[in-house]
């Protein structure tokens, strides 16, 4: 190994809390000299961040690192680590399954990360898989940003719904929410590092406080970022449709840097599966809050997370949740068949549906929301926004990618030189989720 210099290529699996992860496994490798690398022939480190929530996340890595095989065997320095919520949950039960990995830890264990590659260069190596479950160490100079201008902040660690399907409070502990005076430093120094837009985080940012005593804490979280200069767009994900107050949603609406992006995942239509899943709302408390939402923040985008063919789900309890996305009209929907994970409460119930059955509500609920995903970006049409410009387009590098406040990804013609700026477009063509626009005043900047 070229000890000045050792290469690692990070691939990241999962949710934007292992993306926030990600960025601070990059910091702490540079922090011990290494460089990033795209390329698998001249990694030293191979770490792959990985997520468990569905089984067939779980299939992709293992292909991923059968394909080492032949790296491994030219190679005999490489490490191969695992590290996010597959780690967890399976610990040293991995390093059996798969012979190749040498080094295993969890997401509490990413401060330790120095230490633990320094044991796996002499043999097999696990983390402690307890952790401390804080922030500490994670400092706004102690995370690589990919944009430098846009950064994940976890806002609040772990979970502690329980909802009946789900494997993330077993693997992430509990809540902890980072304290608000904690925040509003790191976020001030975020600023000062030229960051403008920040994506809070958290498995239920609206529980954000409720473990330190604060109550709102979450609108009070967003009222103090309201006050950071240079901040200029907020996000946050995901939010829990049970305690997303109508109160809240008021406050919030008056904050001019709250981005217009509602992330309300519903999982179901039905209140017989939304009790089976434990979720804590009815269908009718949900529409409620979507009306409440549509009534206080006018150009709110909305999208949602669904669950089919969870255990004991009837073609009526299916058609419910058919209905309620035709009623709702999503811009977009993340879908799901349901997975079933050891441990969960789900993985007992004794009406467990075929996988065929699943697979075959999927498609049709992916075919209902595609058409409406489809009409709400035709609305769209001829309509100018504001957008943050991301990066260049991977399909044709004369044109740019950029975002709206409401989430949506815009693709025009323009100069790399934009990237990081905040312009305006027309948008000119819509596919089903991809927008196409045309840069409004090229010379200037929004
Ligand atoms: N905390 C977020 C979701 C995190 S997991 C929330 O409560 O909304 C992301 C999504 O994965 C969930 O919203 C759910 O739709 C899906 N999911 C979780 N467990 C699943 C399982 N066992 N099978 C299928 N989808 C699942
Ligand atoms: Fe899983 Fe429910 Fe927690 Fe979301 S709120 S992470 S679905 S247990
Ligand atoms: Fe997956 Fe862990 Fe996120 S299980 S969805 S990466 S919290």
């Amino acid at each position: 190994m070229n000890k000045s210099h050792p290469k690692f290529l990070l691939t990241t699996f999962g949710c934007q809390m292992n993306q926030a992860d990600s960025q601070r496994l990059r910091g702490l490798l540079a922090s011990i000299g290494y460089a990033e690398t795209e390329n698998e022939e001249e990694a030293d480190l191979i770490l792959f961040n990985t997520c468990c929530v569905r089984q067939h996340a779980e299939q992709r890595l293992i292909g991923r690192i059968q394909s080492l095989i032949n790296h491994k065997k030219r190679n005999s320095h490489l490490i191969i680590g695992v590290s996010g919520c597959m780690a967890q949950n399976m610990q040293a039960e991995l390093l059996e399954a798969l012979p190749l990995v040498d080094l295993v830890f969890g997401p509490n264990d990413i401060e330790e990360l120095p230490l633990l590659l320094q044991r796996a260069a002499n043999g097999k190596t696990l983390g402690s898989f307890i952790g401390k479950g804080a922030f500490d160490g994670d400092s706004a100079d102690g995370i690589v940003l990919s944009r430098p201008f846009s950064a994940m902040i976890n806002i609040i660690r772990g979970c502690t719904n329980f909802c009946s399907y789900c494997i993330v409070p077993y693997v992430r502990g509990p809540e902890i929410s980072r304290p608000l005076s904690e925040l509003k430093n790191y976020i001030s120094d975020l600023a000062a590092r030229g960051v403008s837009e920040v994506t809070l985080l958290g498995q239920n940012v609206n529980a954000y406080g409720r473990d330190i005593g604060l109550e709102e804490g979450f609108t009070q979280l967003l009222e103090m970022i309201e006050g950071i200069d240079g901040i200029k767009w907020v996000r946050f994900m995901t939010s829990h449709p049970r305690d997303f107050s109508l109160a809240s949603i008021k406050r919030i609406a008056q904050l001019k840097k709250v981005c217009e992006q509602y992330h309300l995942p519903v999982q179901s239509g039905s209140n017989h599966i939304l009790e089976l899943m434990k979720r804590g709302y009815s269908r009718e408390m949900y529409v409620e809050l979507i009306d409440a939402v549509r009534e206080n923040i006018p150009g709110a985008s909305l999208s949602t997370d669904i669950i089919c063919g969870f255990p004991g789900e009837r073609e009526q309890d299916f058609a419910d949740t058919l209905e309620l996305v035709q009623k709702v009209r999503y811009e977009s929907a993340f879908m799901y068949y349901y997975s079933l994970r050891n441990g969960t409460e789900a993985a007992k119930m004794t009406e467990q549906l075929s996988e065929n059955e699943k697979k075959a509500r999927l498609a049709k609920l992916i075919e209902v929301q595609n058409l409406i995903s489809l009409e709400e970006s035709r609305k769209l049409i001829g309509q100018e926004y504001e957008l943050l410009t991301e990066s260049a387009a991977a399909r044709d590098q004369s044109h740019l990618v950029g975002k709206t406040r409401s989430g949506r990804s815009v693709d025009f013609p323009g100069d790399k030189s934009l990237i990081g700026s905040y312009v305006k477009v027309r948008i000119e063509k819509a596919r089903n989720w991809t927008l196409s626009g045309t840069l409004l005043n090229p010379g200037e900047k929004a």
